[in-house]
């Protein structure tokens, strides 16, 4: 593949929250399809470690997912609504909310720490999600040699991301699991057979398919639609490499049909994940109940830390795609040699 480079035109998703090992990464890019690091909420520290061990692993391309830093203001007296409405589930776990400490100029400056490390150390592709980020961080990687994409789910943001000089668009279909990856309002909720072939249409940039992908003849559909590759989050999450808690890739596995949602509850943001009981007392709840993002996420850390550590997935956020529930428990090999 002329842009990417790849034997196998397929993307191991970045899946923040721990999921993304630097064994997952490197194994996949060793079998020749693309391994990505999620680096959304880690402190650059553990990045820079994580991508050494990467490089130590393989020397084969691989990809550092970014969140692009969003405006937000904390309002005080939405916190305490917010922590009200969660009060039943700190009392479970015998947790005291903490109130949230976000401050967008921090996040900032640790995406810009971010991006210096990610020159230093040369990595050589770069994703972002959540928006665009600036002319001049695009024109630092450019001249670093890193390749870029962003994720659109909509042809307007993808237009977007084409003219803002980002090298690849990655079209997320309505059916991806974790976080909608789209900058504008309103969110867009298209399926990825729809989206797909729009923005190909659309752009002149290569696009890259996201979005319900489990199976061969679903990667073979998304080339016939113009993808250049695909993009796949759920079925790694549930190989044997990947760093996902035994009672969340059970969790998955057990479903015998498409049980997910878009909620907000986690997070303040839409993301797509398996209805359990965190979510359905937060849909009970009035809808101001929930701060947007990333407050929300600062104050459910907690209860997620604790359900994790207890493997207790009806207080974790469950992200999975629409078709998770046909995915198997294998090693990355295996599930690459059934997808090529
Ligand atoms: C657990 C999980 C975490 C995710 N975290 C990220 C992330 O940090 N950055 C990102 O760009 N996309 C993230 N995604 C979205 C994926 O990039 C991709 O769009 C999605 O997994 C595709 O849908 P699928 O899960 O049905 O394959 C995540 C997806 C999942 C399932």
């Amino acid at each position: 593949m002329k842009h990417l480079n790849l034997q196998i035109p397929i993307i191991q998703a970045p899946m923040a929250g721990g999921i993304t090992t630097p064994q997952l990464v490197s194994k996949v890019s060793n079998l020749g399809a693309l391994g990505s690091y999620a680096a959304g909420y880690i402190k650059t520290p553990q990045m820079e470690e994580d991508i050494k061990e990467i490089q130590s692993l393989t020397h084969k391309p691989f990809m550092v997912n970014l969140f692009v830093p969003e405006k937000y203001i904390v309002d005080p007296d939405a916190v305490q609504i917010a922590i009200k409405a969660l009060d039943p589930i700190y009392k479970k776990f015998e947790l005291t909310p903490q109130l949230p400490s976000n401050n967008p100029e921090k996040d900032l400056k640790r995406f810009n720490q971010q991006i210096d490390k990610l020159i230093e150390l040369r990595v050589p592709i770069c994703s972002f999600v959540f928006g665009i980020p600036s002319k001049e961080v695009i024109q630092r990687l450019k001249d670093n040699d890193i390749l870029t994409m962003a994720t659109a789910t909509s042809v307007e943001e993808a237009l977007a991301i084409e003219k803002a000089g980002i090298d690849i668009v990655i079209a997320q279909g309505i059916e991806a699991g974790g976080h909608r990856g789209g900058f504008l309002e309103p969110m867009q909720q298209i399926p990825l057979t729809t989206l797909l072939p729009q923005v190909v249409k659309a752009v002149a940039i290569p696009v890259i398919a996201a979005g319900g992908i489990m199976t061969k003849p679903d990667i073979q559909k998304a080339r016939e639609l113009g993808a250049i590759a695909v993009q796949m989050g759920t079925a790694f999450l549930l190989t044997d490499e990947s760093g996902a808690i035994e009672a969340y890739k059970e969790s998955i596995i057990q479903e015998k049909q498409d049980n997910t949602v878009l909620t907000k509850a986690f997070s303040g943001k839409y993301a797509r994940g398996i209805r359990n009981e965190f979510i359905a007392l937060i849909d009970s709840q009035p809808e101001n109940a929930i701060l947007p993002y990333p407050t929300q996420n600062s104050l459910t850390k907690s209860i997620r830390k604790s359900a994790r550590k207890n493997q207790n997935p009806q207080f974790i956020s469950l992200w999975c795609g629409q078709n998770g529930y046909s995915g198997k428990r294998q090693s990355v090999k295996d599930l690459l040699d059934s997808l090529i």
